[in-house]
């Protein structure tokens, strides 16, 4: 094995080992399709942006699902991170995990009577509120409790992302938040929902972004909203602006936003707030800190197309099936090898499920290795047991050590919870 950095890029100059593991060592141990995490590249990402904020009463609150694999949480648990959750499932795994409550934010559209009950017995921070019907439903449960539940307006600022339409969430025609009008009437009648403390903004205009405007011009309108209610006597504890912030899925072709010009528009358009902003990154620590270790099967020579048939499939990465988004592709081969184009295509009977059309790639044969690159966000935790294909497996990669954080699942756990007919009920 050749000595290599720990948080090496899995596709640098040794493509083979990644955070002190041989690749095909792992593979051989573990077998394929596995998704491998570096806790390194991991900890990197948390470090950096703490770095950052330095100086600012910031809390991360890592949105899990971009991967929720408990030891991912424990992770970003153990460096201090709170969660950003959206169901009853995530606060459960996150609670275990070891985030503490008084660390998490539940946002999202469908909360249930039962979830809320849920996260106000857990004690969390806080609950990000998308609409009228959800302020009277938290003021209700909080109130059968007599407690008194923390809450922030989740502000649609109506401003485009520019990123995929799938995943743009700041748009007055996205479901998300509530525009400023509609916010300013909820605090004017906030002294009549007794056990909801509404004193926070959110704003989440959207993932993968690669520019900073419109998060510039989504977080003006949010501060201009804030001292706008601060002047009428409102107090703001928090600001919280989200996740967001895009990653190099393709090299040479997708440029990040500087996390410091990211951390900057925030310390700029916050500036004079002096109260705790929160932040849900999720794909920015997550995704480049995973790749998606899979096999050749074999090379199939269509009538017109040759494509590169391998052991993973759309069901345990689906952004390209869904996004038709670009995953860089590095065969765990020679380069000196020829080049080919292929179709870089999964096992599953669809033709969506296709990770690359037109790819070139070394030439590749059955039984060679090959790395989908940038999977540790929206990889497993967007995996299906599609075609009756069992969940891979998981491994966390730590300078020289990996743990399996995910056995693969069997057939037996595969169908766990199903069951014949053979007990018929009536409700
Ligand atoms: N906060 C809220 C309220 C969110 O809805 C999201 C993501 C985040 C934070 C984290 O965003 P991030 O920093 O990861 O961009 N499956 C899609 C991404 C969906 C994102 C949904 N919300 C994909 O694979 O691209």
């Amino acid at each position: 094995m050749t000595a290599t950095t720990a948080h090496a890029d899995p596709a640098s100059a040794d493509k083979a080992c990644w955070d002190g593991i041989d690749l095909a060592a792992l593979a051989r141990r573990v077998g394929t399709p596995c998704q491998v995490y570096s806790a390194s590249a991991i900890r990197t990402r948390i470090d950096t942006l703490q770095t950052s904020l330095h100086g600012l009463d910031a809390q991360v609150c890592y949105a899990a699902k971009a991967n929720s694999n408990i030891a991912i949480l424990r992770l970003m648990a153990d460096a201090g991170l709170g969660a950003d959750i959206v169901s009853g499932g995530e606060l459960w795994r996150c609670l275990r995990a070891g985030i503490p409550a008084g660390r998490i934010a539940f946002s999202g559209v469908g909360k249930t009577a039962d979830e809320i009950a849920g996260a106000l017995d857990a004690g969390i921070a806080r609950f990000n509120l998308e609409s009228a019907d959800e302020l009277q439903l938290l003021q209700h449960v909080a109130s059968a409790r007599s407690v008194v539940a923390h809450a922030s307006v989740r502000i649609n600022p109506d401003v485009d992302a520019h990123t995929h339409a799938k995943i743009s969430t700041g748009k007055s025609e996205n479901k998300f938040g509530v525009g400023i009008d509609e916010a300013r009437e909820w605090f004017a009648a906030s002294p009549r929902h007794r056990h909801v403390q509404l004193d926070g903004l959110h704003v989440h205009i959207g993932s993968q972004m690669l520019s900073l405007d419109p998060i510039r011009l989504a977080l003006r309108r949010v501060a201009g909203f804030w001292r706008e209610l601060a002047a009428a006597g409102h107090t703001i504890h928090s600001i919280d602006v989200g996740g967001g912030l895009g990653v190099c899925y393709r090299a040479g072709h997708d440029h990040p936003i500087p996390i410091n010009d990211y951390v900057g528009a925030i310390r700029d358009t916050l500036a004079g707030f002096d109260g705790r902003i929160l932040l849900e990154p999720g794909r920015w620590l997550m995704a480049e800190a995973g790749a998606l270790l899979t096999r050749v099967i074999r090379v199939k020579q269509g009538r017109q197309r040759r494509f590169l048939i391998l052991d993973a499939a759309m069901n345990d990465l689906i952004r390209p099936s869904l996004y038709d988004a670009w995953h860089d592709i590095v065969p765990l081969v020679d380069d000196a090898r020829p080049l080919q184009t292929y179709d870089v295509v999964g096992p599953v009977c669809e033709t969506g499920d296709t990770f690359a059309s037109g790819r070139e790639l070394p030439e590749c044969k059955a039984g060679d290795l090959v790395l989908i690159k940038a999977t540790g966000a929206y990889g497993a935790s967007m995996a299906s047991t599609y075609n009756s294909r069992p969940l891979a497996a998981e491994v966390l990669l730590d300078r020289g050590r990996y743990a399996v954080v995910r056995k693969r699942q069997t057939f037996e756990d595969m169908v766990a919870g199903e069951q014949p007919a053979d007990r018929w009920e009536t409700p």
